[in-house]
């Protein structure tokens, strides 16, 4: 029998916070699992664009981060409960979510694989679910120095899986490897430039790390190559949904965090525009449009949107009818500042012919 962790663990307190719980909720912002059409993905046949991708899957196949992910003498030792409170509260629910993101790519990549009969299929998603286990397994460690790790196994049985068709599984997963890519490399080189704010060592192993991301990512950009129309037509609007949705959703879960961010020594809007300006020029390599974040209604909307979700959140713990309609009228404002920010009109590329790319920042 799998009893929730909660069962076992001695209690749970703001020092001590049930982190697999935190991790099986489904929201709006949390991180979610994934589930698929498999038998759709295993029918790609990747001959139009074999030979960047037999050259992707040699560098996949070579693991060049297979001892990467291990504590060193680099890993400093951290006083938890030395931790100013509201920082230890941020930066659990920081690594908790990435946890999730982590494992939730990889739960999805090993169903693939697991599933499969096409070799070229099977082969890219043994050596991604392999990097993710990792990434995910390294972020629990970390976590489980405080005593809180997420129970995983667990996770994998307790947490809803949210049904895409493939092309969104394209979409989204393409995007999210290239904002964990981008994420990643622009807190570290931040931090290498202001080491006084590295607060926690595992900053330090984020260089590697995002090569990995990057490499996921370029996986899903050939597998979007594979078809044309999976980048032309109507499916050009659902990848302005995708973009607008996922660049929002990383703006108010990063504003929630303002003492983390305040410790790394990062301005929260500029290190999301940093990050969007980044994503948004990789997926110039196959993505035909891409969202204007200089536009003057951008950042005045993505505000709104936030404000909306802090207002939402503050209705529903009021609770009772007032704070049933005070989540009714968030959620409005809330879908409206979407609906602003997928409006504003796109630029257009033309994405070059060879898709490939290296990671460059
Ligand atoms: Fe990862
Ligand atoms: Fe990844």
């Amino acid at each position: 029998m799998n009893a929730p962790t909660a069962a076992f663990a001695p209690e749970h307190d703001s020092t001590h916070p049930d982190t697999t719980a935190m991790a099986t909720q489904t929201t709006l912002l949390n991180p979610r699992f994934y589930t698929t059409d498999f038998d759709e993905m295993d029918a790609i046949d990747v001959t139009p664009v074999r030979a960047d991708w037999d050259k992707l899957i040699a560098q996949m196949k070579s693991d060049p981060n297979k001892g990467h992910f291990k504590k060193t003498a680099d890993w400093d030792q951290i006083d938890w409960d030395g931790m100013e409170p509201g920082l230890r509260a941020e930066f659990i629910d920081f690594l908790v979510s990435s946890c999730t993101a982590e494992f939730s790519g990889c739960v999805l990549y090993k169903e693939m694989k697991r599933r499969g009969n096409n070799p070229d299929i099977c082969e890219l998603f043994s050596y991604m679910s392999r990097d993710e286990a990792r990434h995910a397994g390294f972020i629990n460690d970390a976590l489980r120095e405080a005593g809180i790790a997420v129970n995983l196994g667990f996770l994998t049985k307790a947490k809803k899986y949210t049904y895409f068709r493939p092309k969104f599984i394209y979409y989204a997963t393409y995007l999210s490897e290239k904002i964990g890519y981008a994420r990643y490399i622009t807190i570290f080189r931040h931090l290498e430039a202001h080491p006084e704010h590295r607060f926690h060592p595992i900053f330090k192993w984020f260089r590697e790390w995002c090569n990995d991301e990057f490499s996921h990512g370029e996986a899903f950009a050939l597998l979007m190559r594979t078809d044309p129309r999976l980048t032309s037509g109507v499916n050009v609007w659902w990848i302005k949904f995708f973009l607008t949705a996922v660049y929002s959703t990383m703006w108010v879960r990063d504003h929630a965090r303002p003492e983390f961010h305040k410790a790394l020594g990062v301005d929260i809007a500029w290190y999301d525009q940093e990050v969007f300006r980044k994503t948004s020029a990789i997926a110039r390599q196959i993505f035909p449009i891409e969202i204007d974040i200089d536009h003057p209604r951008w950042i005045p909307t993505l505000e709104r949107l936030e404000r909306a979700f802090v207002d939402m959140d503050a209705a529903r713990q009021r609770g009772g009818i007032g704070g049933a309609v005070g989540r009714i009228v968030a959620g409005a404002r809330a879908g409206l500042a979407f609906a602003g920010l997928y409006t504003i009109p796109a630029r257009r590329n033309t994405p070059p012919a060879s898709v490939r790319l290296e990671p460059s920042y």
